[in-house]
């Protein structure tokens, strides 16, 4: 469906630095056609909420707390993406996973940044420093990011960027992430673009 606009509704949990990206990106031009018109957070503490204010984009929560029943939750959920009048959804961050309505109602809409090497250290249990943990504790000499469709598995959608970073001598944990984490933005970014030129 060609459209001279793409209205993109970021999903956060967390800090938001990927978010962050896309927002400076956006306000930077460099995704042309395209504009982030909805944060929708599963936390109400997560600081993706504050840089979203901060650059006027709405923000809402749609938190467990409020809906513990995920079917209630997920509609509520579709309810928002609808009212933001929502063309492609990005989760940046977003520490839950959205139900086959969702998945069905955004079929190749729904775009997510995981910081491994998929299909390496990816699917259930695999998110955050559990990743980077598990990749120095392989004795891995690279690890890398990857953005992909978002389809009913964790973490098994058709990959649309991956790169590549190494692991360096004496990483821990949380080096490994830090330099993971630059690759993300820089991927999320181009990712995003892309996938925006095929929907305009
Ligand atoms: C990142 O490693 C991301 O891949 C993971 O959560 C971490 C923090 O993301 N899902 P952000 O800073 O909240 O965007």
């Amino acid at each position: 469906m060609a459209k001279d606009k793409i209205n993109i509704t970021v999903l956060v949990s967390g800090g938001g630095t990927n978010l962050q990206a896309l927002i400076d990106a956006t306000e930077k031009g460099e995704i042309p056609g395209a504009a982030i018109n909805r944060i929708i957070s599963s936390s109400y503490s997560a600081y993706a909420l504050e840089r979203g204010k901060k650059h006027g984009i709405e923000t809402c929560v749609v938190s467990g707390k409020d809906y513990p029943d995920e079917n209630e939750r997920n509609e509520k959920l579709l309810e928002e993406l609808r009212n933001a009048k929502t063309d492609l959804i990005v989760l940046a961050g977003y520490m839950k996973v959205l139900s086959p309505l969702i998945i069905k109602a955004y079929e190749r809409r729904i775009i997510n940044i995981h910081p491994s090497l998929i299909p390496k250290y990816c699917g259930k249990g695999f998110y955050g420093i559990r990743v980077h943990e598990a990749v120095i504790a392989a004795g891995e000499k690279e690890s890398g990011a990857t953005v992909h469709f978002v389809d009913e598995g964790v973490d098994t959608g058709e990959i649309i960027t991956q790169k590549k970073v190494p692991v360096l001598p004496g990483d821990t944990a949380e080096s490994l992430a830090a330099r993971v984490l630059e690759t993300e933005h820089e991927i999320l970014k181009s990712s995003v673009k892309k996938v925006v030129e095929e929907l305009l």
